[in-house]
């Protein structure tokens, strides 16, 4: 099933009450909520009790994107706080299986992220455990920056082996994603679409996430 998962990256956080609730009523699907720490990435954006806040305006499901160092650190926190899916990058400095069973042990899904670089053989060997895969189509600091059409190959390369696998895992690309580049990422094999500027600068957001959705299910 495809997904239609706006960043609150991009909202205005004066208001950020409003803007999530105004993620569901436009018929958001999840809710991608982007960590930073100044350290992993060059950003700092929020931490667990700002998550807390936004569990507490949603029933949405909490799509946490962690872009920190040692995620290991963080990650009770951020369970506690009421995360549903935790997605931690690949590159960050902390042992992946620990990370996962962490997550997993608290009955929550456990994501891996991959940078534009990063060659997606770094995920296979934990596939089996992981019940999302997040591609980086940006480099990971910043909304607003233009879709990288050179990660698709990564993307379609997963896909073929999740399915000679047989397994039942989501595919999220995030970074760049408007009605134009999310042909192209379907295409490829993603069905988890993260977009923040796209949806938050539109002036109709429902009719932006409905044509997402739309273009995406087109496709399948
Ligand atoms: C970038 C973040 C993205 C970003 C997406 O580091 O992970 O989730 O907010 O924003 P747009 O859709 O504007 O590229
Ligand atoms: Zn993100």
């Amino acid at each position: 099933m495809n997904l239609i998962a706006p960043s609150i990256l991009s909202c205005d956080f004066s208001r950020i009450g409003e803007e999530v609730e105004s993620c569901l009523n436009s018929g958001a699907d999840l809710l991608h909520v982007d960590v930073m720490d100044g350290i992993f990435v060059r950003n700092i954006t929020i931490g667990p009790p700002v998550v807390k806040a936004i569990r507490k305006c949603t029933p949405l499901k909490l799509d946490v994107h962690l872009m920190i160092d040692r995620p290991l650190r963080y990650i009770p926190e951020f369970l506690d706080a009421g995360s549903d899916i935790i997605t931690f990058h690949a590159e960050a400095d902390s042992p992946a299986d620990e990370v996962i069973d962490l997550i997993k042990k608290a009955g929550k899904t456990a994501g891996m992220a991959v940078s534009p670089n990063t060659p997606i053989d770094t995920v296979l060997p934990y596939l089996d455990r992981l019940g999302l895969v997040l591609i980086m189509s940006v480099e990971p600091g910043f909304g607003g920056q233009s879709f990288m059409p050179s990660v698709l190959p990564k993307v379609t390369a997963l896909k073929e082996e999740i399915e000679r696998r047989g397994l039942n895992i989501d595919i999220e690309i995030d970074g760049g994603i408007n009605d134009e580049t999310i042909a192209q990422a379907k295409k490829a094999g993603a069905n988890v679409f993260v977009s923040g500027s796209y949806i938050f600068k539109s002036e109709d957001r429902k009719a932006a996430i409905e044509k997402l959705r739309s273009i995406a299910n087109g496709f399948d």
